[in-house]
């Protein structure tokens, strides 16, 4: 597929499903205190147009794309790990973008930009050709009942939306602790011609990627973890 057969506009996505639903949660004080503070430094406003990355960050860097950061446990931990390269970082969850501005602030991080909107539509409208380094999608929503299984985000037509905003060497990493939903990982990544595995199958979790409380909590329950971790030609 190339870019100009194939722009992610042009792919068509199942309209109105989303791969998230708004949940209700409380945002802190602490957090709405970040919010206020921290938000008009390192939150994006989404815009239906491609973003000038090296404006946004202030910095020319290779940019990592995170849809879906949660609370930002790990976010925050590899955003300290690897100060050279930028979080582009994705969230519907009000609480949880409070909850990642905290952690900014706390831990004095200055790489990372917060979009609080569908990962989707910005992959859509706002990420210029071949502008991000990786993508890492962990813990996403797995939609365990046959019937969600099509509001899962890692599908072909959401990997074909990616692949033009990857440059050449840039990687996808994604990590589930729902088997089947790993499996389904595993084969449509494994099905795109542009991307070739970096592991045999299932990708050792990489040294970056914390093992969080909810993975140390499954852990000690006897559930699994699964990372693949794919790089484009
Ligand atoms: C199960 S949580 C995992 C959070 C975090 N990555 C972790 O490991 O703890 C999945 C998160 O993805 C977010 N999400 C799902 N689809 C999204 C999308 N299209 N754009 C942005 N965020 C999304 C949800 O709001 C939710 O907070």
């Amino acid at each position: 597929m190339s870019d100009e057969s194939n722009t992610p506009e042009s792919v068509p996505y199942p309209r109105g499903i989303r791969s998230y639903v708004r949940r209700a949660g409380r945002t802190t004080v602490g957090q709405a205190k970040a919010l206020e503070t921290l938000g008009p430094r390192f939150m994006v406003k989404y815009q239906a147009q491609p973003a000038d990355l090296a404006q946004v960050f202030g910095r020319e860097a290779p940019t990592i794309l995170e849809i879906g950061f949660g609370m930002g446990e790990a976010t925050a931990h590899i955003a300290g790990l690897m100060p050279e390269k930028n979080f582009l970082c994705c969230e519907v969850h009000p609480p949880g973008v409070g909850a990642l501005l905290k952690r900014i602030g706390e831990q004095g991080l200055e790489n990372i930009r917060i979009v609080e909107h569908d990962a989707v539509e910005v992959l859509d409208h706002m990420l210029a050709p071949e502008v991000l380094a990786g993508v890492h999608i962990f813990f996403p929503d797995p939609w365990h009942k046959a019937r969600h299984n099509k509001r899962r985000l890692v599908q072909p037509h959401f990997v074909a939306k990616l692949l033009p905003r990857l440059a050449s060497g840039g990687y996808i990493h994604c990590a589930t602790d729902w088997e089947p939903y790993a499996q389904q990982m595993l084969e449509v990544l494994s099905a795109e011609p542009q991307l070739e595995n970096t592991a045999e199958g299932f990708a050792p979790r990489p040294e970056y990627r914390p093992l969080t409380k909810f993975e140390n909590r499954g852990i000690r329950l006897g559930h699994g973890v699964w990372d693949v971790v794919f790089r484009k030609k």
